[in-house]
């Protein structure tokens, strides 16, 4: 499975629409700032699961650089006026759950290393699409240690499952898993279409119908006389 539809719809979509609109270009970096903050609250949460001490060192690395993310794309939004608020993230249990028992460790590892090479692609596009500007040093910095992610997920979750036919298995879970929650998120958006569509008819049927009311009333009214001006001589 490929990110490549959606990071090429980036590169083609960032330098039409974040270029000349610096308003859409600040929402958007303020939602990856949520998202990465986002992204530690749930390394917080595995950091607690977490005994052996080599290992919960790396794991508090890998926090620290998510929060970092989060501080920097913060940082660089502020510099422009966003168009609206950053979409608010919908409320989250910690993916990591211990009531999983031995699966919940793997699973989350998987899901982490899947994400992971998805922000990677995904800085990468907007990076190359962004033109020369501040933000762009933001990406590129962030992809660096993205990919460290990439590689220390996969090495913890081959080190817990044991084999690497054992770890692609969970990686092929983790990555159906986040497909369908992709889908469900994009179909959601779908049904919003239509209502949206059928609410701007609605108005303008309404505008449309009130103004001709308006000038049926007009006419009907008795002592309403059309001016007419006089001829000029
Ligand atoms: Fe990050
Ligand atoms: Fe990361």
């Amino acid at each position: 499975m490929t990110n490549w539809p959606r990071n090429l719809l980036t590169r083609v979509l960032v330098p039409l629409t974040w270029r000349p609109f610096s308003g859409r270009m600040a929402s958007r970096l303020k939602y990856f700032s949520v998202m990465e903050a986002d992204s530690a609250w749930q390394l917080l949460h595995a950091l607690e699961q977490i005994d052996d001490p080599p290992t919960r060192a790396l794991v508090l690395q890998h926090t620290l650089e998510e929060l970092h993310h989060a501080s920097e794309f913060d940082r660089v939004a502020s510099q422009y006026e966003a168009s609206h608020p950053p979409k608010p993230l919908l409320h989250r249990d910690p993916i990591l759950d211990p009531l999983k028992g031995e699966d919940a460790a793997p699973a989350f590892l998987a899901h982490a290393h899947v994400g992971e090479k998805d922000v990677f692609d995904q800085f990468n596009s907007y990076a190359a699409g962004i033109g020369d500007c501040p933000a762009r040093s933001v990406f590129l910095e962030a992809k660096k240690d993205e990919l460290g992610h990439v590689g220390l997920t996969h090495k913890l979750l081959l080190a817990i499952v044991g084999s690497p036919k054992e770890a692609d298995r969970w990686i092929r879970r983790a990555r159906l898993r986040r497909a369908w929650e992709s889908w469900l998120r994009f179909s959601r958006r779908l049904g919003e279409i239509p209502m949206r569509v059928l609410l701007t008819v609605l108005y303008v049927l309404g505008l449309l119908g009130g103004a001709w009311a308006c000038r049926q009333r007009l006419d009907e009214a008795p002592g309403f006389v059309e001016f007419e001006s006089p001829a000029l001589p």
